[in-house]
C-alpha cells in the first residue's frame, strides 16, 4: 500500500522522526529555520499529514488550500499557531504534546525566577565585560524566595508543577488566578484562588502558565505591572504576546517591578534592537523550556503517534479537537 505523503516542517528527534519516516512518505524540511509561508502552503497542499511546530502559522486560508490534509500534529503543547475552529470545521484532527513537558517547563520557570531574583545576569555580564573587581558587600543584592508568595496565572499542569516546587522546596505561599478552581492545588499545596488584581498586588513572584487566547493576549500590560510590588519578579514561560513587551520594558526600566525572567518574547526571535535586551534585570532565554533530551524525545514520540493515528483514521492519542472524531461518528 502506498505510504501517505506528509510534510514535517522541522527536524525533530529520531525517537519520533524514524517512525514517521517508516510509516509515511515523509518530506522533512531540513533547514534550521522554519519553511517560509509560501513553501509551507505548497508542501502542505500536497500532503495528507502535517507535523508542524509553533513557528508554522496554520490559518484558515492555508487549511482551505489543503484539501488532502487529514491530520495536523503540532510538536508543542500550545497550538495558538493553528486556527483550531477552521481545522475543526473542515474535520481535520489536531494533536499536541501535553504532559511530557510539564516538569521541564516548570523547572525552567523556576530557573528564570531564581536567576532574575538573584540578578544572575548582572553578575554574568559584569564578569564577561571584565567589570568585576572584588567581592562587594553592597553589590548584586537580590530577592529571597524562602517564605515568599508565588502568584500563578493559569493553574494547569505546569502552573501546579511550579507551585509544588516552590511550596515544597521554599515554603512559599501560593496564590492563583484562573477561570476555574484547581482543587488539587488547594488541597495539596494550600493554594488560594484570588482575582487577578489581588494576585498582582500580593505576589512576590508572578509566573504565567496560561495559553494564549483572546482573553490572555496583552494581559500583562502597563496597568498590570503597575499593580505589582516594586520587589516583584515577573516570569513568562508561556507565550510572548501574553505580556506587552513595551510595557514590561518600561516597568523594568522604571523599577516598577524588580526583574523579569522570560523564556518567550514578542516577537520571536526578539529583535536585536529591542530595548529589553539592554536591561540587566531581564533574563531572557530563547524559548527553550521544553528543551531537555527526555522531554523532546517524548514530544517527538507523541507527535509521531498523533500523526500516524490521524492518517489511519483513528482518534489521536493527544487530541486537541476531539469533536472532529465525535462528528465523524454521527
Ligand atoms: C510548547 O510546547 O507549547 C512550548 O512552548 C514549546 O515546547
Amino acid at each position: 500500500m502506498a505510504k501517505a505523503p506528509v510534510f514535517v516542517t522541522r527536524i525533530i528527534p529520531e525517537a519520533g522522526l524514524d517512525r514517521v519516516r517508516e510509516t509515511c512518505d515523509a518530506d522533512v524540511w531540513p533547514d534550521p529555520l522554519p519553511p517560509p509561508p509560501v513553501v509551507l502552503l505548497e508542501k502542505a497542499s500536497r500532503s495528507e499529514g502535517l507535523l508542524s511546530t509553533l513557528n508554522d502559522r496554520i490559518d484558515a486560508a492555508l487549511l482551505e488550500a489543503c484539501p488532502r490534509l487529514r491530520v495536523i500534529s503540532n510538536f508543542a503543547v500550545g497550538y495558538n499557531n493553528i486556527d483550531l475552529d477552521a481545522a475543526t470545521a473542515l474535520g481535520i484532527p489536531v494533536g499536541n504534546t501535553p504532559e511530557v513537558l510539564t516538569d521541564a517547563t516548570a523547572d525552567m520557570a523556576f530557573c528564570l525566577m531564581i536567576a532574575a531574583a538573584r540578578r544572575l545576569l548582572d553578575g554574568d555580564r559584569a564578569i564577561h565585560a571584565g567589570r568585576w573587581k572584588t567581592w562587594e558587600p553592597m553589590g548584586y543584592i537580590g530577592q529571597d524566595l524562602l517564605g515568599k508568595t508565588l502568584g500563578v496565572v493559569g493553574m494547569g499542569r505546569i502552573g501546579y508543577a511550579l507551585a509544588a516546587r516552590c511550596r515544597g522546596g521554599w515554603g512559599m505561599k501560593v496564590l492563583y488566578a484562573d477561570v476555574a478552581d484547581n482543587p488539587h492545588a488547594e488541597t495539596d499545596l494550600g493554594a488560594k484562588r484570588v482575582d487577578f488584581n489581588t494576585l498582582l498586588a500580593e505576589s512576590d513572584f508572578v509566573s504565567v502558565h496560561t495559553d494564549l487566547n483572546d482573553k490572555t493576549r496583552g494581559l500583562f500590560n502597563r496597568a498590570a505591572f503597575s499593580r505589582m510590588k516594586p520587589t516583584a519578579v515577573f516570569v513568562n514561560t508561556a507565550r510572548g504576546p501574553i505580556h506587552v513587551q513595551e510595557d514590561l520594558t518600561q516597568a523594568l526600566r522604571n523599577r516598577e517591578i524588580f526583574a523579569a525572567g522570560l523564556d518567550v518574547s514578542d516577537p520571536e526571535p526578539i529583535r536585536d534592537d529591542d530595548p529589553l535586551l539592554a536591561l540587566s534585570n531581564a533574563v531572557i532565554a530563547p524559548h527553550v523550556a521544553s528543551a531537555t533530551i527526555r522531554t523532546r524525545n517524548a514530544m517527538a514520540e507523541i507527535a509521531a503517534d498523533n500523526l500516524i493515528a490521524g492518517l489511519a483514521g483513528e482518534p489521536l492519542p493527544c487530541f486537541v479537537n476531539p469533536q472532529v472524531e465525535a462528528n465523524r461518528r454521527r
